[in-house]
């Protein structure tokens, strides 16, 4: 099974924590696109979606799914996103699209985040993944250096600008063993956004694709 198959088939499994009559928050990224799809096949079914970036909303209207702003729907049943790294602890590394600022907001305001992913991304520690940092564009060198001092070499992602108008560094070379720590203490640092880490708010449910099916690993 190639790595597409493996991306469709955890998205596919996704569909069975779905309410009927609720609002589902949806992530961002390949993975995501392939539950919008098969959520589109019921999306009678459903109240709608909340998206976690322009292109996830887009993407969602083009498939005649309902989206509606989180300040509109208040907390919801159910969160589905993928990842770029994840832990059998269920912490992850995300932002690799961009949009890790929305996507911890949705995850925040959703009582269960199922996390889909294939089985090249479960990592026993975090850190292989460049961690994604947003920040504020004046801020870019003064975060850059900090993030060297914190044992990091962060890489500016060229021509990328956020949903929210900022910046990306990607911090290579990070041995992330206390999660959720390094998460406080960047996102601590003034002029950052966001930070990739979802440690202090973790899935619940993650469900990993293989060569022998999907797995779903719980906190
Ligand atoms: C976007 C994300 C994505 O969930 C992450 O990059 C995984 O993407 P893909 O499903 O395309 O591998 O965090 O900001």
């Amino acid at each position: 099974m190639d790595a597409e198959a493996k991306k469709r088939a955890a998205a596919s499994a996704a569909l069975a924590w779905v309410e009927d009559g609720s609002w589902v928050g949806v992530g961002t990224g390949s993975t995501v696109n392939h539950f919008i799809a098969a959520l589109a096949e019921r999306r009678q079914r459903i109240a709608g979606a909340v998206a976690s970036s322009a292109s996830t909303e887009r993407r969602l209207r083009d498939a005649g799914i309902e989206v509606a702003g989180l300040n509109d729907t208040g907390d919801l049943p159910l969160y589905v996103d993928g990842a770029d790294e994840a832990t059998w602890h269920l912490q992850l590394i995300k932002g690799g699209g961009g949009a890790l600022t929305r996507e911890k907001i949705v995850a925040a305001a959703s009582r269960k985040f199922v996390c889909v992913i294939d089985d090249s991304k479960l990592v026993p520690v975090l850190g292989r993944f460049p961690l994604p940092v947003e920040v504020i564009p004046m801020a870019r060198s003064l975060v850059a250096r900090r993030l060297v001092r914190l044992g990091g070499q962060p890489v500016y992602r060229e021509g990328c600008v956020t949903d929210n108008g900022n910046v990306i560094l990607d911090v290579h070379n990070l041995k992330i063993t206390d999660p959720a720590a390094l998460e406080a203490e960047i996102g601590l640092l003034p002029g950052v956004v966001c930070v990739g880490l979802f440690a202090r708010r973790p899935a619940d449910v993650l469900l990993v694709a293989g060569a022998q099916g999907v797995q779903t690993i719980r906190r």
